[in-house]
């Protein structure tokens, strides 16, 4: 059941601040959306240092006892999808892969009626060794971030000699059935600006789904620069310099990447597809259907938003699966309308994405 608020106006205040409708299991927000997409960070931790992320020296990490476990994952995950009506898991970080329980967590979310559908965000190192079992665990799908297929660029942006380590991830992906490997690319201006062809020619030999994210102001480093960033137009153009790009027509629904059929350029051969996520120059905050968990257990309405609420305290206070739901619907409620990332009067969160969860 929902309750409809009009279409979310995304200038102003919304129509109704007044306090949430008793009785709508969902979790709404003010502005109508409906969030049946959870994010859960299983670790801010990572073995890489991608300069869009986090600083070289690293950050200071949770201590483990303050990370969700795995029962407690379980707990909130049944919460979600028995009563909030979230119907699609994702696991992020930091690195997921670096919870030696993932296999298990996947196959507790799994085990779920309605059974989600479950997905996973990596950079894929040590993924090589785990692709099959965390396929027979459950998991559907995976995205893998990957900037550039050559070794001294990925050394340049992720600040680890790691590239034949996340290919070989990569490979496994594909040969335990988690096709297609969706691939995740940022580009950098000065770094890796010049290598979108590049990069969308090995992914489309290989079968994978590249899609391209604009860069958002989420690193430690306070570095980002809206005048410098690469944006979804320009990665358009680079590649119909080498492609011919018609955009697919299949309905969005709630999906931020604009997807492109790619065809060789004099149009006769049809080689994949690609996607292209404007997330700054054409946010899609106006159909967002996400709810993050933080990977202590926290919930955050947006990947911008400058509040938390706390889950994991009272959970291990001994909170009741109705008052979790509670405090996760009003967290909710509070979302803000959009990042505002185009517009004057931005502050970036204090948090990064590897503590966020992407
Ligand atoms: N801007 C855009 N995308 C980012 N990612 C990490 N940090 C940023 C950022 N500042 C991407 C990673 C990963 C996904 C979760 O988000 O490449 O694939
Ligand atoms: Fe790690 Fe992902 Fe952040 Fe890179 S973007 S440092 S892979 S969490």
């Amino acid at each position: 059941m929902s309750i409809s608020l009009g279409m979310p106006a995304l200038a102003g205040r919304p129509a109704d601040v007044g306090p949430r409708p008793n009785g709508d299991p969902s979790l709404v927000d003010r502005w109508g959306r409906i969030a049946t997409d959870l994010r859960i960070s299983l670790t801010d931790r990572c073995n890489l240092r991608c300069t869009y992320c986090m600083p070289a020296a690293g950050l200071p990490f949770q201590p483990p006892s303050q990370l969700l476990q795995a029962d407690e994952i379980a707990r909130l995950a049944t919460i979600a999808v028995r009563q909030l009506g979230v119907r699609q898991v994702r696991f992020t970080g930091g690195e997921p892969l670096l919870r030696k329980d993932l296999v298990e967590i996947i196959a507790a979310v799994s085990a779920l009626e309605p059974r989600p559908e479950i997905s996973l965000t990596t950079n894929a190192i040590g993924l090589a060794s785990r692709a099959s079992a965390l396929r027979a665990a459950g998991l559907d799908r995976i995205n893998v971030s990957l900037d550039t297929v050559h070794a001294a660029t990925f050394l340049e942006i992720s600040r680890r000699p790691f590239l034949e380590r996340v290919l070989a991830g990569i490979d496994a992906a594909a040969d335990a059935g988690l096709t297609p490997v969706k691939i995740n690319a940022v580009l950098l201006r000065g770094v890796n600006d010049r290598q979108a062809a590049e990069l969308l020619d090995w992914s489309l030999t290989r079968g994978h789904q590249l899609r391209f994210i604009e860069q958002m102001p989420l690193d430690a480093d306070h570095s980002w620069d809206r005048a410098t960033m690469v944006t979804a137009a320009e990665v358009r153009e680079q590649l119909q310099e080498h492609y011919e790009l018609v955009p697919d027509d299949e309905p969005r629904d709630g999906a931020p990447a604009e997807l492109f059929r790619v065809f060789s350029r004099d149009g006769s051969e049809f080689l994949g597809l690609v996607g292209i996520i404007a997330s700054v120059t054409e946010s899609f905050c106006a159909d967002c259907r996400r709810t993050r968990l933080t990977s202590e257990g926290a919930v955050r309405s947006c990947l911008f938003s400058h509040a938390e609420v706390d889950l994991l305290g009272p959970l291990r206070a001994g909170a009741s699966d109705d008052e979790l739901a509670a405090l996760w619907r009003d967290a909710m409620w509070a979302k803000p309308v959009g990042h505002g990332l185009d517009a004057g009067g931005f502050v970036q969160p204090e948090r990064t994405m590897s503590a966020i969860g992407g």
